[in-house]
């Protein structure tokens, strides 16, 4: 039998003079180093291609790690290379399908191999763990990203549209919206199961416990639920009517933005309509179980 993809990478990267690089489990106090490694990168990349980068200030991206770095529903990695670290990765586990992401390499030391080594250490913790699948958002104009991702087996699934404006503070008619408590989980799984075939109560729990999450009803039935109207939050409903209620409601769009399915032209269009405006294109990518969503949803920057 030949050499496997991963060995023989890493013999054609080390006669290269690729970095030694080795992979380890990431802790709290990783994550000021590594939050600036994040920041640094995105800037680098959003900028250089005339996009308004993903995190505001590098205290924004520590935050974010700090967070994913010392949650126990979060697998997270770093990379180090002559004794420093260099780069870093998170798997959230906190639902039946893992989402991968952010994945930052200092920009230094990019296309050397170590966004490699960080993306197989997490989809080998994934397997390890049973995951039926793993999915993450890749930013469209990044062509490294792309070609990593979709070598090491994910598929591109799904053009959104990241989108930012003012809040439309509007009431839908015959929705009416409320915050979601933890007695709503069981309706709220029971509908991502209908849409997505798979349920997110553990990011749910998490978002009710952080007092961002809301439900939409209609004749007294949940009918919608977002675990917050911003980038890292996710949605899902029965209709567009659902969707648009919930983020009528918002009183902002925290992060970059929303994330729209653009193929969902009507909701794609109603958004443009109401004053939101495109910031950037993004690819949803899945690599293992995927349906085709039976209804409508906002993927979370995660999936
Ligand atoms: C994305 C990122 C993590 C990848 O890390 P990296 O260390 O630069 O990536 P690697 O060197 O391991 O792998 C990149 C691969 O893509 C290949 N590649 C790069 N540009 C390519 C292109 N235009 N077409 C095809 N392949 C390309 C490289 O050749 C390399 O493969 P090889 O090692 O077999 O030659 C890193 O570039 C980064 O931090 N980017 C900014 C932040 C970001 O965008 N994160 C991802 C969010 S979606």
């Amino acid at each position: 039998m030949g050499p496997t993809r991963s060995k023989l990478h890493k013999e054609v990267v080390e006669n290269l003079g690729a970095p030694s690089v080795a992979v380890r489990c990431a802790t709290p106090e990783d994550a000021p180093v590594c939050g600036q490694i994040c920041f640094d990168a995105f800037h680098k990349i959003s900028t250089d291609h005339g996009f308004p980068p993903d995190f505001p200030s590098p205290d924004v991206a520590v935050g974010l790690l700090s967070m994913m770095f010392s949650h126990p529903g979060f697998y997270c990695v770093v990379a180090e290379s002559d004794g420093r670290m260099v780069g870093s990765n998170c798997l959230d586990e906190r639902s039946a399908i893992a989402g991968l992401g952010p994945i930052t390499v200092d920009p230094s030391i990019q296309n050397r191999g170590v966004g490699w080594k960080l993306m197989e250490a997490v989809l080998v913790r994934a397997r390890e763990r049973n995951f039926p699948g793993v999915r993450l958002l890749q930013s469209a104009f990044h062509n490294r990203s792309l070609a990593l991702y979709s070598r090491l087996g994910f598929d591109a699934r799904e053009p959104v549209s990241v989108m930012q404006g003012p809040p439309l503070r509007k009431q839908i008619e015959g929705c009416s919206i409320r915050p979601a408590q933890v007695s709503d989980i069981e309706n709220c799984k029971r509908l991502c199961m209908q849409v997505h075939g798979h349920d997110r109560a553990g990011e749910l729990a998490d978002a009710i416990k952080a007092g961002t999450a809301l439900v939409v009803e209609r004749h007294a039935r949940i009918t919608g639920y977002a675990t917050a109207l911003a980038f890292f939050g996710h949605a899902v409903a029965e209709t567009n009517l659902d969707l648009q209620a919930l983020i009528a409601s918002a009183e902002s769009f925290a992060g970059p933005g929303i994330i729209v399915p653009t193929r969902n032209s009507d909701l794609f269009r109603w958004c443009l309509e109401n004053g939101l405006r495109v910031v950037q294109p993004m690819t949803l990518m899945t690599s293992g179980l995927y349906n085709e969503p039976a209804g409508a949803y906002l993927p979370s920057v995660l999936f």
